[in-house]
């Protein structure tokens, strides 16, 4: 089997340990690997330039040495390497006349990938392709990939990148069926990478730890700052539509008040409401508060909390000398932590089984974490139509958030 790996959408931490599982595993149970460059906009494009082919390098030893300009050249490292070789040198022409431009499925080895489970954000490149979302482009993609000899596909995104895996016109390639009778049936797999956690049917996406883990770290040093000057911080976490990020931020970084999507406060009564607590800690004694807003967040009118408002409200009614820290990008890259190295290792094996056990009827999975299993949902789609962002922690159980929330408004 030929097994392609990419990632797309946002970067997260942990992709780059998939890509390493995928490849590894792949090998050791007998496949060629290849990884594709650039998401999905790297699946459009496929392979547009003649390249010499690992094969043709094996049969003739001279094409290396004469890249290399030097009979010395040590074919067994090059044949170790294979065509994964070229990703050491980016995108720029490779001394060997080959070049990585114009190809986006490029077949990689053990080498290729080593020591890639301690580096942050995803190697191989990502991006929101919008030429993916036209049938048009996703035609293309199927139809590179077919013309690659790939039977099948892990795919690691947020949920708009596997809503694409799920795709039919991907799936089924929507070609001719002559080319599908010749390389059979693409079989695809999903893993959930984003820092957001906003994917139902599974407990943790792959990022998301490190994320929070860095939203942590960040609290803390604002906290020193915050204490030494007596002042208040509003700060505003990643996270889309999810709270996640946000609550466990807040439970982790020792926060005041916590706006998330998930629970909307009452409009117009929420300022009274959080100035009544904040003043409260103040006086027993906080010398700093902390107010996280998840991007997403909103009042019970749907209205958006900003994370300015939120600073004016508190400087105006509550006289604190108070800052607006949006930790943006920060968020998102960076060393996985261990459990970003851990989750996808396990996944992407069970990524690699999945796809060998596969049939031409079996749905694309989702490999997910479900109460510290590691899970195949059967089908991405009903994971994406579940979209149930309440899943996590305590956002999943009413009466827990209230006794969190009474707990910050007393601590
Ligand atoms: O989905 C991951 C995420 O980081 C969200 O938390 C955030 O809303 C968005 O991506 C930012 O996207 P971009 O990097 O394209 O600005």
């Amino acid at each position: 089997m030929k097994i392609a790996v990419v990632t797309s959408g946002g970067d997260s931490a942990g992709m780059n340990a998939v890509v390493r599982t995928v490849v590894k595993i792949g090998i050791l149970r007998g496949c060629e690997t290849y990884i594709v460059r650039e998401g999905y906009e790297g699946l459009v494009r496929g392979n547009t330039q003649d390249y010499i082919p690992y094969s043709e390098l094996l049969a003739d030893p001279s094409v290396i040495q004469r890249a290399h300009g030097s009979a010395k050249t040590n074919l067994f490292e090059n044949l170790r390497f294979g065509d994964g070789l070229l990703l050491r040198d980016g995108t720029s022409d490779h001394p060997s006349g080959r070049s990585l431009k114009g190809r986006y499925i490029v077949r990689v080895g053990f080498d290729d990938v080593r020591g890639w489970f301690a580096v942050g954000g995803t190697l191989i490149g990502t991006a929101r392709s919008k030429a993916f979302r036209t049938p048009e482009g996703r035609l293309a993609a199927a139809y590179n990939l077919i013309n690659e000899g790939i039977d099948a596909l892990v795919v690691c995104g947020g949920d708009g990148s596997l809503t694409g895996a799920d795709s039919p016109s991907i799936a089924q390639g929507k070609i001719t069926q002559e080319q599908l009778a010749k390389h059979g049936h693409l079989r695809i797999v999903g893993l959930v990478g984003s820092i957001d956690n906003d994917m139902s049917l599974t407990d943790l996406t792959i990022g998301a730890p490190t994320a929070l883990h860095r939203i942590c770290e960040a609290i803390d040093n604002i906290n020193s700052t915050a204490s030494s000057h007596s002042r208040a911080f509003v700060l505003e976490v990643m996270g889309r539509h999810c709270g996640w990020l946000a609550l466990l931020a807040g439970v982790s970084g020792g926060a005041d008040f916590i706006f998330i999507p998930e629970h909307p406060p009452e409009t117009n009564t929420w300022e009274d409401y959080m100035c009544e607590n904040i003043k409260r800690h103040r006086q027993i004694g906080k010398r700093k508060t902390i107010v996280i807003v998840a991007e997403g967040a909103h009042d019970a009118d749907l209205q958006p909390i900003r994370a300015d408002y939120v600073k004016d409200v508190l400087t105006e009614r509550l006289g604190l000398d108070t800052r607006v820290t949006t930790l943006g990008h920060t968020q998102r890259g960076g060393k996985p932590c261990a459990l970003d190295r851990t989750l996808p290792t396990l996944q992407g094996v069970e990524a690699v089984n999945a796809l060998l056990e596969a049939t031409p009827d079996t749905p694309s999975y989702m490999i997910g974490v479900r109460e510290n299993k590691i899970t195949r949902t059967k089908a991405v789609a009903d994971a994406i139509a579940a979209k149930d962002f309440t899943k996590a922690m305590s956002l999943r159980d009413p009466e827990f958030l209230h006794s969190l929330e009474n707990f910050f408004i007393t601590s």
